[in-house]
């Protein structure tokens, strides 16, 4: 089958250890099952995995990509894959096992004609979804989900400020925020990103740093280092700082002083169960929300989808089709 892969990885340059082309064709083992991908999608992990971050060189060659909708071969049904793949056995929040993985980590990913996952790791894809939409939701937006209803559990009428507008969290946040009520502000760093940022739901967007109209119930944070200061500054006594990611460094001030002051909150979050996956697709299928898909490209332009993301120069999501 043909598939985007790491052969080799590279700190400095991520993109010379990247091919397309020829993988075998997997076989499920028991309890498994083989899902033929109509559409996958890219994410910042599949920069990180090409630098080498969460991926050791012995497991090489990996299949890129977390995120897949296509057809599952053992029930002929149109589903959405789960990537968050948890020990055999494990019973509790999927994203609590600690022998959790994400395809792509331990598992071969997601950017190829088939990818193999335990028979639970599919949910059915709902009809008024394309497969290349709904090749987006199993990564950023089940995290940003997950940061907003589960971890902030921001009500109706609350306030979010979503740092760095354009990502695929990022959008997908402000997105679900919007229609679920929330009086939303977004960060980006160029006028074109903030004008996108408020074209998807953003009441008032900003310039990463600028002072906001208000303080915020929560923050969605997946910048890191750049936005961090920020973040603390902009929640409201009791406030909560909702973290998935760390693009710009892991290693910012802690302003303690603030934390304990104001007694904030600061929340951990990576993806969603696939309970809060089948809640999220059932939310876009009763609100008609659709993630915002920057571009589609083909296989062999893997390479180019992941530039974009390494220099930013997107707003929203890449699909690959099939
Ligand atoms: N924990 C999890 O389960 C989980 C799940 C998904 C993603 N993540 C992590 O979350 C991060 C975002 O993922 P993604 O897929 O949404 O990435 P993405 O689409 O590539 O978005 C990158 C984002 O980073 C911002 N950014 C990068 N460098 C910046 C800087 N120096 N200053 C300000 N903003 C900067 C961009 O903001 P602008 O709009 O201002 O350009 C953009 O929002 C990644 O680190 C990823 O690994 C974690």
């Amino acid at each position: 089958m043909r598939a985007a892969y790491a052969q080799t990885l590279s700190a400095d340059d991520p993109l010379s250890g990247l091919v397309v082309g020829e993988r075998p064709d997997p076989t499920p083992p028991e309890g498994w099952t083989r899902v033929a991908v109509k559409a996958a999608s890219l994410n910042h992990h599949d920069l990180w995995t090409l630098k080498g971050v969460g991926i050791k060189a012995e497991q090489l060659p990996m299949i890129l990509g977390c995120d897949a909708a296509g057809i599952d071969e053992s029930t002929g049904e149109e589903v959405v894959v789960h990537a968050v793949i948890n020990t055999p056995g494990w019973t509790g929040d999927d994203t609590l096992d600690p022998g959790r993985s994400l395809l792509s980590e331990k598992h071969q990913g997601s950017i190829a004609e088939y990818v193999i996952v335990p028979a639970r790791n599919v949910v059915p894809k709902p009809k008024d979804l394309s497969f290349g939409e709904a090749a987006c939701l199993s990564t950023a937006w089940l995290t940003a989900y997950r940061m907003l209803f589960t971890q902030a559990q921001l009500q109706p009428g609350q306030t979010v400020l979503v740092q760095g507008a354009s990502g695929g969290v990022a959008t997908a946040a402000i997105a679900m925020a919007r229609a679920a009520g929330m009086r939303v502000y977004a960060t980006a760093r160029t006028e074109a990103k903030r004008a996108a940022a408020a074209e998807l739901g953003a009441h008032d967007t900003f310039e990463p740093g600028a002072r906001l109209p208000e303080r915020v119930d929560a923050v969605i944070e997946s910048v890191g280092e750049a936005t961090w200061s920020h973040s603390l500054k902009s929640l409201k006594p009791g406030g909560k700082l909702v973290v998935c990611g760390a693009t710009s460094g892991a290693n910012p001030g802690a302003d303690l002083n603030r934390v304990f002051f104001l007694q904030l909150q600061v929340l951990g979050s990576t993806m969603g169960t696939k309970a809060e996956l089948t809640n999220m697709l059932s939310f876009l299928h009763t609100t008609g929300l659709r993630p915002l898909i920057d571009r589609t490209i083909a296989l062999e332009s893997v390479g180019e989808g992941i530039e974009a993301i390494a220099s930013g120069d997107l707003v929203g999501k890449i699909v690959i089709e099939f």
